[in-house]
């Protein structure tokens, strides 16, 4: 017998990804760079032990697949990614798909799409996210790359992949970098909602003294109404665990610097690249690194120790709490789909918004009930582009927008950051406003530059104001 497909990395990811591919029934040839790496792990396959391949070199796994070959590479995202794949095209033939499953940027991708195809072989570029859990019964699955391509291993992974009432979420999204693209802005949204949540945390914690458990068991209560999602969910059981050395909460014996591997930085670059800002995400992403520079932050208390909090500041109740999350959440996405909708025009994707939304339903770490209604809201057409225009989410902005201003009012005024409902809100104040403040800068920038504007009565372009003849006047 032959192996269907292959793959390359047996860490975490890999490990678990090539046990599910296993046991929904297909021969999967593996390999790893240390050899006993893929001994112990196919020691403690198990069963599944019947369904492995294991290669001790690349040749060996090459040797062992069905043609044609399409091999999984789960190494670390950069340069290890091109070392496998300089050591595994020459002994590939054409036709064979090599498929990145890492968290790859994805102009890396494009580069790699473009080279490989000069040598006839196809590459995938695939966003896989779920954790290791996820990998292993049931991830979600964003594929970019040669339609053809995907249509072969289509069974694979539609089978290993998490299920949103028995829809695959699992799908092709368009050539080259599309399907890690759509990867990245998940993972923006992901900083997005982790922050959100964590800003939650702070005014209950810093602002009404709450204990951990506490504001864990709220989060508990919450994620089985609107905002039911796994980030919620998981945020409760952290907020009420116990650590076991010192028995306190497991939260107040965690150092609060946010790492970051790079997707939610390369959200906010590629959108900034595009004309775009997503700021509840661009906010996630300051605030992991304002929160790594933990010496000056607490120089900085100890410096501004005398400032008190301003008077006036509201109790912030549990329920505007709740809306106030549940409408920055709406904004969030709003933001998330526009930036792929801006890159899908700038590098002819052709994304379908809506099978985005789907495909997160289930599996990813974004995956929430609201994602089902967000892709019925896509399905039925945004009025200008925009979520939170939509008629099933316009009106919870109605009534969430009041208590988001009041949350971040409070906040603002007991000296508490909330710098992603203050993006989210920003965002919403700015879209409701048909007249902005906009003139003023062309204004000046017609004043120093001769910029030009556009006149409202005529509509004339390139029009400039009368500066020159004061400045000659003057
Ligand atoms: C997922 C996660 C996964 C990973 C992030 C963490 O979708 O399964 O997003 O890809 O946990 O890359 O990213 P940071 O280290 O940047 O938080």
């Amino acid at each position: 017998a032959q192996a269907r497909i292959g793959l390359i990395g047996l860490g975490v990811m890999g490990a678990n990804l090539s046990l599910n591919i296993a046991e929904k029934g297909f021969p999967i040839a593996v390999y790893n760079r240390t050899g006993s790496v893929t001994d112990d792990y196919v020691a403690s396959a198990g069963d599944l032990a019947q369904q492995l391949f294991p290669a001790k070199t690349l040749e060996d796994l090459v040797a062992s697949l069905s043609t044609p070959r399409a091999i999984i590479i789960m190494v670390q995202a950069g340069a290890a990614v091109d070392s496998v794949i300089d050591s595994l095209t020459p002994l590939l033939d054409k036709g064979d798909m090599i498929i990145d499953a890492g968290n790859a940027n994805f102009h890396d991708t494009r580069r790699r799409e473009a080279e490989l195809s000069k040598l006839g072989l196809n590459f995938i570029g695939m966003g896989v996210s779920g954790g290791e859990e996820g990998a292993r019964h049931g991830p979600s699955i964003m594929v970019g790359g040669d339609k053809k391509s995907f249509e072969v291993i289509r069974d694979i992974l539609e089978a290993i992949s998490a299920k949103h009432h028995g829809t695959p979420c699992a799908d092709h999204f368009g050539p080259d970098g599309a399907g890690h693209f759509v990867k990245t802005v998940h993972n923006g949204i992901e900083y997005a909602d982790m922050q959100m949540i964590a800003e939650v945390y702070g005014v209950l914690r810093d602002g009404a003294g709450r204990s951990a458990a506490d504001i864990g068991k709220l989060f508990e209560t919450w994620d089985k109404g609107q905002l039911q999602s796994y980030l919620v969910e998981i945020s409760g059981k952290v907020l009420q665990t116990i650590d076991e050395k010192s028995g306190q909460p497991i939260v107040d014996i965690i150092v609060d610097k946010a790492g970051q591997k790079g997707t939610g930085r390369w959200t906010a670059i590629e959108a900034l690249s595009l004309g775009q800002s997503p700021s509840t995400i661009e906010a996630a992403v300051a605030a992991r690194s304002w929160s790594s520079v933990k010496d000056t932050r607490i120089a900085g208390e100890a410096l501004f120790a005398e400032l008190e909090p301003e008077k006036g500041a509201a109790k912030i109740s549990d329920d505007d709490l709740e809306k106030a999350l549940l409408a920055a959440k709406i904004i969030a996405y709003d933001q998330g789909l526009n930036l792929l909708s801006a890159a899908s025009d700038e590098y002819d994707w052709n994304l379908d918004l809506a099978s985005c939304a789907e495909v997160w339903r289930e599996g990813c770490i974004i995956r929430s009930t609201m994602l089902d209604e967000m892709a019925s809201a896509v399905r039925e057409g945004l009025p200008q582009g925009n979520l939170i225009f939509s008629p099933r989410f316009a009106q919870r902005l109605v009534e969430g927008s009041s208590a988001l201003r009041r949350v971040v009012a409070s906040a603002a005024l007991q000296g508490l950051p909330v710098p992603a409902f203050a993006a989210a809100l920003a965002y919403f104040d700015t879209m409701r406003q048909g007249r902005g403040t906009t003139d003023l800068v062309q204004g000046q920038r017609d004043f120093f530059g001769a910029h030009g504007f556009v006149r409202i009565d005529t509509g004339e372009t390139d029009q400039h104001g009368p500066w020159a003849s004061d400045i000659a006047h003057s």
